[in-house]
């Protein structure tokens, strides 16, 4: 029997959580530590898969016990993190964003694109069932060759003010997920304008945030892609998109754990609510990229997002930021 890859989780709070559990639904994969300063978090996820309790992230990556990890602790952890993993050799699948900060991205680029581990970005959407299935159909040429791209996300509801206060804004925090979809259908982006709006949460404004924004992008072969997104939604979940070409369109639209249809006299419409949030939309492309980590891990590859798709993403989201903020539209280079 081929020996199991040992797994440390760094983080145990929402996505931890979600980690450990495709860990658990992994056979080649065996959980041997979960970490997190707040050891009560840590006991929850060990509690439901397994695994021992580590309040010290950096004496898990340099113990030998260990040959990758999942980075799912707070943002401003991920690149001290990855530097401690690059030098104890062990692999990283490490959550998004890369940093809030542009200029640690930059300084760490060179040392992460030369690293001998793994370091794969946890850009989940992007092995969504769904939007592998769009991709694969774009590729094919479904819709003829790319002019505009329109990305809805809302989220049902605002995450709590103590969260919004360290998020690094919408942009950063919510949109980055968005920034990454355009750039899987326009890769490379030359201008971003944005704007923002306070329609409904005192304490995003509070804290200087928006809770409505609307970007548009411009792709360097003249594509339009636009993104729209809400810090809440009264009807759930609202994760959709749509691609249009020369040759016709392609739509995704909310998924319902139910695919049963109410008609009756009073209507026609009827159907069951969307999937509560992402945990529940996004589950299995949080499996899909595990595997692609671990199929990357056995072919030295890179096989889903890489670190410059994370600075890339990054980039377009400090974009955002400066024209929401400004009123300027903002030209900007990804290479
Ligand atoms: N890909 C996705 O869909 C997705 C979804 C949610 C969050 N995220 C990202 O995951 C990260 C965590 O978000 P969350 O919502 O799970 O946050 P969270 O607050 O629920 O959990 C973070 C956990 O990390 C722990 N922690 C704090 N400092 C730590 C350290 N130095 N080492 C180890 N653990 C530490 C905290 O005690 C907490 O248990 C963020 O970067 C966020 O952007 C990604």
């Amino acid at each position: 029997m081929t020996q199991k890859l040992r797994i440390a989780i760094i983080g145990a709070g929402r996505i931890g959580y979600v980690h450990a559990g495709s860990v658990n639904d992994t056979p080649e994969l065996e959980l041997v530590y979960v970490v997190d300063p707040f050891e009560e978090n840590a006991k929850k996820v060990t509690a439901a898969f397994g695994g021992k309790v580590s309040n010290d992230p950096s004496a898990v990556i340099a113990s030998g016990e260990i040959d990758a990890v999942i980075i799912g602790s707070p943002t401003a952890t991920h690149i001290p993190l990855l530097r401690e993993c690059i030098a104890a050799g062990v692999h990283a699948l490490c959550e998004k964003p890369l940093d809030l900060d542009i200029k640690n991205v930059e300084e760490f680029r060179a040392q992460a694109n030369a690293a001998k581990i793994n370091i794969t970005l946890g850009f989940n959407r992007r092995q969504d069932p769904q939007y592998l299935a769009l991709k694969a159909k774009v590729a094919s040429g479904t819709v003829g060759s790319i002019e505009q791209v329109i990305l809805t996300s809302r989220d049902p509801g605002p995450a709590p003010q103590a969260y919004i206060a360290v998020s690094g804004g919408i942009f950063r925090d919510m949109t980055i997920h968005d920034f990454d979809m355009a750039r899987n259908f326009v890769p490379n982006i030359v201008e971003v304008t944005a704007f923002g709006a306070n329609s409904f949460c005192d304490y995003i404004k509070e804290e200087g945030d928006f809770d409505n924004v609307s970007v548009v992008m411009k792709g360097a072969n003249n594509e339009l892609v636009t993104i729209v997104n809400s810090r809440h939604a009264a009807f759930g979940y609202d994760q959709r998109a749509e691609i249009f070409g020369d040759k016709g369109m392609l739509q995704i639209s909310n998924l319902s754990d139910s695919t049963v249809k109410s008609f009756t006299k009073d209507s026609t419409t009827a159907g069951e609510p969307f999937m509560d949030f992402f945990l529940e939309r996004y589950a299995d492309s949080y499996r899909n990229e595990l595997k692609l980590f671990i199929e990357g891990i056995k072919t030295g590859k890179v096989l889903g997002s890489t670190y410059d798709d994370g600075r890339a993403a990054l980039i377009l989201a400090d974009a955002a930021h400066e024209s929401a903020h400004t009123g300027k539209s903002i030209k900007v280079n990804l290479n």
